[in-house]
């Protein structure tokens, strides 16, 4: 059966709009699927600290306790995405960037040698590539200009790791009033109606 991860990032939980777009793809999704759903905010990873990377290059057998606790926080984050077979990306734009607990996520699976490695040519990533659906949802408007850094580092980050494989469905304009917001949601969801069926079980 195949996997799917979910991962959510919205402040407003289930009432996040980036969470509802997520959820709806989920359901539209064919059967024969097992999902997996990270609530990045109900369940934050602190900010990182050299404390926690110095646990990960400790060889395991030399950890500590304390180091032991702290390297699983990564370990698990890297073994929850290899695990899967699709991924689901709620990300709403806050003060113009991704969700900082989305930021403390990534930063537990970008780890030299497990998920990307350097090599005379360049960084190679190490995860098996594999659809990434990315729900973003903004209040303003920004798709395609300067101001979206968003897309850029989402591209950027997930392609270090491997991930290349990526599909951005955009819900923007939410907070310029009802008929924005309306036509985006439908917009969204007719690209879910779209792309989700396409997955393969
Ligand atoms: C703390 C905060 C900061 C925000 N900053 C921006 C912003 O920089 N640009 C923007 O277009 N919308 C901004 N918004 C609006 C959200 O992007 C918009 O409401 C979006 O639907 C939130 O997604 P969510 O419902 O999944 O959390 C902000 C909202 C919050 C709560």
């Amino acid at each position: 059966m195949a996997h799917v991860l979910v991962i959510n990032s919205s402040i407003s939980g289930d009432k996040g709009q980036s969470t509802q777009l997520s959820q709806q793809f989920l359901a539209s999704l064919p059967a024969g699927f097992s999902t997996e759903t990270l609530d990045l905010v109900q369940d934050s990873y602190p900010h990182l600290t050299m404390t926690e990377m110095a646990a990960w290059m400790t060889p395991e057998s030399d950890r500590s306790d304390e180091q032991k606790a702290l390297a699983a926080l990564s370990d698990q984050a890297v073994a929850q995405i290899k695990k899967a077979d699709a991924i689901v990306i709620g990300v709403p734009m806050y003060n113009f960037g991704i969700p900082s607990q989305l930021k403390a996520y990534f930063d537990r699976l970008a780890r030299a040698g497990v998920t990307f490695k350097y090599t005379e040519s360049g960084p190679v990533g190490l995860l098996q590539d594999k659809p990434v659906f990315i729900f973003a949802t903004r209040g303003g408007l920004y798709q395609g200009t300067a101001l979206d850094s968003q897309t850029p580092f989402l591209n950027t980050i997930l392609n270090f790791m491997g991930l290349k494989d990526l599909n951005f469905i955009y819900a923007e304009g939410l907070n310029m009033g009802p008929e924005s917001a309306e036509k985006a949601l439908s917009a969204a969801k007719a690209r879910i109606a779209e792309l989700a069926p396409a997955v393969a079980a």
